[in-house]
């Protein structure tokens, strides 16, 4: 019975108000710009290619559309929540308000793969972008984690140590979270502006460099033999179902879907919001359909520029792929791709900064119910930021960062983010069924069916991904739920008295 404890929303709408006091002061178009911050970063620059290389070839431009569909039932529902709930806080804190205190841990957990392991990827492809940057000046030994080797040219074996600069990095961005980094409005506008611009720049001067050969066949071919390295090693199997062909393209979207992460970010500046009934919405679904258009046409562009064979390799093509597109086949432009490799680090920079972020603030607020220990929500006595769970999160994803291989991080990623849409698309239904009459100010279109297609599409995605993430997932869940019931159960605050499982409704006044 207890594990279906929930929190009353009126006490978690009175401790946020108290906690942060953030003021509401963003508009529909800083929320857009918000997410468009935070979606815009490794997955489209370094995903894209190992999408089109490993499943989907050319047709990674259908991979995006079936994974941003994805994302659209997943953000209408994001947007119900958000609306509803207009608070600081994510899938986390909307689910244990709503299907309780179980399933919140789950949600919470699953969303540690998103953002934390998130983090970790996207220094990953920090690291690359830089290594390029720098001529390739760093050794692939410490460019890169234990479980990766590369045999060069002349036959000799490189064999992976650690990933020192992503984990740079990761300790840079961690120093600048604990001195109380606030990104304002205009420094984030900045930097979307850039990453939005090096986009349009690489599409509008690519699309006169594509080659259509390149996009025939536009699906890779079953039967496609497998390649191997010059060490006879495999490095891409066409064979599997998810790997050529129509299931290749969903195979690529559960590769691109990486690239959409973010928009739940949105959501978390609920609390600050100028009118969250109305923008939230805008901004969920708006960042998503600009980052839709322009992902389509930057694959477009990008597996039309360069055949998609190039992307197989990873050392060759795959890593730092748009600057190695420009470089290889875009005559003129090396310009080009010295500055889409230093404003792509910028960019990366700022999802890093996002995801850690945002990491930290959900382990505050577990720390807060008791869920995890008290230590994530000590505030540093300065500077008020969760320093020591920063810290801690730290050590965590730096070993990741510096020890795991970047597909195998991201992967992981995504399962934890799908693995959270589906259950906040499962949440409204439910919620709809036990809760009708609770206030929305934005209503999930056609529920049961949007709900249920989120549900369907989300967990194809998951099926999509490798045996090997989902075995690492699965381990991951399975520890979450034995510290659920060691720890967290037992220490849970709902335990006190003073809490009124089920008192959920909010009155309409809540919102006014
Ligand atoms: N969507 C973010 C990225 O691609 C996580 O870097």
């Amino acid at each position: 019975m207890s594990l279906f404890r929930k929190k009353s929303l009126t006490q978690l709408l009175a401790t946020a108000d108290s906690e942060k006091g953030l003021k509401r002061t963003l508009g529909a178009t800083n929320l857009v710009a918000l997410g468009i911050g935070a979606i815009i970063g490794a997955g489209l620059f370094v995903r894209t290619a190992a999408a089109a290389g490993q499943a989907a070839g050319p047709a990674v431009t259908i991979s995006f559309i079936i994974a941003a569909i994805g994302c659209a039932f997943a953000g209408l529902c994001y947007a119900e929540f958000a609306a509803m709930i207009p608070i600081a806080g994510s899938a986390y804190a909307y689910s244990y308000v709503t299907m309780g205190e179980l399933v919140a841990w789950i949600i919470g957990w699953a969303l540690i793969m998103e953002y934390a392991l998130g983090a970790a990827t996207v220094s990953i492809a920090w690291s690359e972008y830089l290594n390029t940057l720098l001529g390739g000046r760093i050794p692939y030994e410490w460019s890169h984690s234990p479980f990766e080797s590369f045999t060069d040219a002349s036959g000799v074996l490189h064999q992976g140590i650690l990933n020192a600069p992503a984990l740079v990095i990761l300790v840079l961005l961690t120093l600048l979270l604990i001195k109380g980094t606030q990104e304002s409005a205009m420094v984030n506008a900045i930097i979307v502006f850039i990453k939005v611009a090096i986009v349009l720049i690489f599409i509008v001067v690519g699309w006169s460099f594509i080659n259509p050969d390149n996009h025939t066949p536009y699906m890779i071919p079953e039967g496609t033999a497998a390649f191997k390295d010059q060490a006879g090693k495999t490095i891409a199997d066409y064979s599997g179902v998810f790997r050529h062909g129509w299931g290749g393209v969903l195979g690529g979207a559960a590769i691109v879907f990486f690239a959409f992460i973010g928009f739940d970010a949105v959501s978390t500046a609920a609390q600050e919001a100028k009118n969250p009934a109305r923008d939230m919405p805008i901004g969920i679904l708006g960042s998503l359909a600009v980052c839709t258009i322009l992902y389509i046409l930057f694959g477009h562009v990008l597996t039309g520029v360069a055949p998609w064979t190039d992307f197989v390799d990873p050392v060759k093509g795959r890593e730092a792929s748009v600057a190695y597109a420009i470089s290889t086949y875009m005559t003129g432009y090396g310009w080009l791709a010295t500055a889409v490799t230093v404003a792509i680090l910028a960019g990366f920079s700022s999802v890093i900064l996002v995801m850690l972020m945002g990491q930290s603030r959900i382990f505050y607020t577990m720390s807060g119910d008791g869920l995890i220990p008290k230590v994530f929500g000590d505030l540093h006595p300065k500077y008020k930021t969760p320093y020591k769970a920063n810290w801690i999160l730290l050590i965590f994803v730096g070993a990741f960062a510096a020890f795991v291989p970047g597909h195998v991080a991201g992967d992981l990623t995504s399962f934890g983010t799908l693995f959270a849409f589906v259950l906040v698309s499962a949440g409204v239904w439910i919620l709809r069924k036990s809760e009708p009459n609770i206030k929305r100010p934005f209503k999930t279109p056609w529920v049961p069916l949007v709900p249920i297609l989120g549900v369907l599409v989300c967990s194809a995605m998951i099926f999509a991904l490798d045996k090997q993430t989902l075995t690492v997932a699965m381990i991951w869940m399975v520890l979450g739920l034995v510290v659920y019931f060691t720890y967290s159960k037992r220490n849970s605050k709902l335990k006190e008295p003073g809490h009124h499982p089920g008192e959920i409704l909010p009155k309409a006044s809540d919102f006014e």
